[in-house]
């Protein structure tokens, strides 16, 4: 099995073998795997457990799968033998069966990021063959693991009200608070009123603003804000404008640890040629641009119409960034054609990552440097296999905890030419 495990349909089928859910049995928790669950073994299949911790004794239940599935899915819904890193949750939301937005509640905030690094090196081993050491790392400041999500979209059930999906299900928990999100998102009142008209509504903290805005979903396009971020990294400082719709950094800190990252990594200089893939609304364009000047270049690759256009006001003053609108696949080919002289590449891909393709051209311009961000270490494991096939090899990586109490982490690999 690759990656992650990714949960079953549930659309009604007429699979004759006899469903397992609701089966219990006790079980001893092996070691964690991606996706916010460890591994257990019952009757010889691979059972997948959240709520549990290595080295616990629990009783689980089936969630998911049926007598002859190649692996079950299941909750620790008794605890046997706790680990020593198991804390109450914060959250009286979380637990088995409940609110399926965080996967480590019931975990020391140390020991999660712990079980993040082992997943991390897990995915490099199996994917890429490579044994890499990591620590996952805080971000600035975040002691605590709570308060830090500035965009939550919220569910809406059919009373109107607004609530969070059951683990699993298309479920909604009514709550009166998510802990993870920020004070300012929870402040805008969004889980004591109702939202008739809406099947979700967007919160979005910018900190450019004095307070978090809603925006209910489905919504014409022109009703929707535009909020600022302002990024600070001590020695360089930016605001940016963009739909309260629009991609960004999910964590308050994480634009400006990221930025700080690239400065540092990839070292630019004046009258360099960088790339920046799945540029977004234009933050490493920017950051790109200040250190390679105006004899230097940079071009800003985003697909998304809305995402181009709020770049285009946040670039506007830097005739030495081009922004196109394209497919990163697509848009690499002719620059590999014409040999495009490329110094450096930033790489933010979505979750499923780069993929072959977009690897091996990037490649093939022949960067002296690629800083790839990516918050699935499975595709970035599987990338980086990829790069090393094409000559590329890691020269850093490092995880950081972006999405403390979720299984989510973001890993930055720097990537060279092998000598
Ligand atoms: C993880 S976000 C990164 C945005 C930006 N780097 C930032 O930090 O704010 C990924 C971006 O890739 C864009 N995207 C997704 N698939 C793409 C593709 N095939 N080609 C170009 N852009 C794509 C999305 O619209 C989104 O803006």
């Amino acid at each position: 099995m690759s990656g992650q495990v990714h949960e079953r349909s549930h659309e009604p089928n007429d699979d004759p073998r006899p469903p397992l859910v609701g089966t219990q049995f006790e079980a001893q928790i092996g070691k964690v795997a991606h996706g916010g669950h460890c591994v257990t073994r019952h009757d010889g299949r691979v059972v997948f457990v959240r709520h549990a911790l290595p080295g616990e004794t629990v009783r689980v239940q089936i969630t998911d799968g049926r007598a002859g599935d190649r692996f079950l899915l299941g909750d620790a819904v008794e605890v046997l033998d706790p680990s020593e890193h198991r804390v109450v949750p914060a959250c009286q939301f979380a637990g088995p069966g409940r609110c399926g937005g965080c996967d480590w509640q019931h975990s020391e905030l140390t020991y999660q990021r712990e079980l993040k690094a082992a997943v991390v090196m897990e995915q490099f081993k199996r994917l890429a063959g490579l044994d890499v050491d990591v620590d996952v790392e805080a971000l600035p400041g975040d002691d605590t693991g709570i308060r830090w999500r500035t965009r939550t979209e919220f569910a809406i059930d059919t009373s109107g009200a607004a609530g969070l999906y059951r683990h699993h299900s298309h479920e909604i928990i009514p709550v009166h608070d998510c802990l993870i999100a920020t004070e300012r998102v929870i402040a805008t009142g969004v889980l004591d009123r109702r939202w008739p008209m809406a099947t979700t509504v967007d919160v979005v903290d910018a900190s450019g603003e004095p307070g978090a805005v809603t925006v209910p979903v489905p919504s014409r396009a022109s009703t929707v804000p535009h909020v600022t971020e302002r990024v600070d990294t001590g020695d360089w400082s930016a605001e940016f404008r963009l739909s309260a719709r629009a991609f960004w950094q999910v964590h308050p800190q994480a634009a400006a640890t990221f930025v700080t990252q690239v400065r540092r990594e990839l070292a630019p200089q004046p009258g360099e040629r960088a790339l920046d893939l799945y540029a977004g609304v234009g933050l490493f364009a920017l950051a790109l641009a200040d250190a390679v000047g105006p004899t230097g270049a940079v071009l800003a690759i985003e697909s998304d119409a809305r995402a181009i256009a709020d770049a285009k006001g946040n670039l506007r003053l830097h005739p030495e960034i081009e922004l196109r609108r394209d497919k990163v696949n697509r848009a690499l080919k002719p620059l590999v054609r014409q040999r495009i002289r490329t110094d450096l590449v930033v790489l933010d891909p979505p979750r499923t990552g780069a993929g072959k393709s977009v690897v091996k051209n990037i490649a093939a311009l022949g960067p002296r440097a690629i800083a790839y961000f990516a918050c699935d270490p499975a595709a970035l494991a599987r990338d980086v296999a990829y790069a090393r096939d094409v000559g590329y090899g890691i020269r850093s990586l490092r995880a950081l905890d972006a999405f403390p109490m979720t299984h989510h982490v973001e890993c930055i690999a720097v990537l060279e030419p092998l000598t």
